[in-house]
């Protein structure tokens, strides 16, 4: 059993894995949300729990259960996901933010329920941290930091821009053309792009094996870090 769990190829090595959307409190009862169902960061946390790592789940309100093994620490605001994902940062070799931030978040929260007048309400809004760009900021050469982008036009462009502005050693590029693939199902269709531009298109698959891909490609850049 030692034996065996020693051999694993990220034995040793940290993870931080971000999973699921954020809600923005609007008032005492309702919230700015989107439809990530985590699925997708959930099994990438168990991919590479798998393969050896000591993963730390950052998860956003989801409906899934914990996978085996992994430690899942619970957010609702973007601002939470921040604060618990830069705790996390330092100490991590391997950080895969999957999660759908908001990207604006109500500037005040109504303190009592906002009740219903006119015809019209409008809710102001502030930007939020980018999170992953933060993270990007701060990143140090033994760390493999991955991003994800949703893209609906543009795709490479778009994704390629955000891969070099927030310094990650991969994008990965979530196609919303095909049928199966995003946010709620089982499946996912995904491009990858790492930092010297090379561009990787992978079949339609379960989020399972999309995974299990993605870590193979961490295993990869963790090993040339440490040769
Ligand atoms: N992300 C983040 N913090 C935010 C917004 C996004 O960490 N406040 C991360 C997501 O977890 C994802 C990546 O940034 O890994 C890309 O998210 P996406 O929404 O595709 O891109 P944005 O940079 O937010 O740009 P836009 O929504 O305008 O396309
Ligand atoms: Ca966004």
């Amino acid at each position: 059993q030692l034996f065996f769990h020693a051999s694993l190829p990220l034995n040793g090595k940290k993870a931080l894995v971000s999973a699921g959307p954020t809600h923005e409190a609007i008032d005492p009862v309702r919230f700015i949300g989107n439809h990530s169902s985590g699925k997708m960061g959930y099994a990438i946390a168990s991919a590479l729990q798998s393969l050896g790592a000591s993963v730390t789940l950052v998860s956003g309100p989801t409906q899934l259960p914990t996978p085996p093994n992994v430690d899942r620490y619970d957010v609702t605001s973007a601002q939470e996901m921040l604060t618990a994902c830069s705790t996390y940062f330092e100490t991590s070799d391997i950080i895969v933010m999957s999660a759908a931030v908001a990207d604006y978040t109500p500037i005040e929260i109504a303190s009592q329920k906002i009740k219903k007048k006119d015809t019209h309400l409008e809710i102001a809004l502030k930007k939020t941290t980018d999170i992953l760009a933060t993270l990007g900021a701060k990143k140090t050469a033994k760390q493999t930091l991955i991003g994800f982008a949703l893209e609906t036009e543009n795709e490479l462009p778009y994704a390629q821009d955000k891969l070099k502005r927030k310094n990650l050693d991969y994008i990965v590029l979530n196609s919303m053309q095909d049928k199966g693939a995003g946010f709620a199902g089982d499946t996912n269709k995904v491009t990858i792009i790492d930092r010297k531009g090379e561009i990787q298109q992978f079949e339609l698959k379960s989020k399972k094996e999309v995974a299990e891909d993605i870590a193979t490609l961490i295993v990869a850049h963790q090993a040339t870090i440490n040769s």
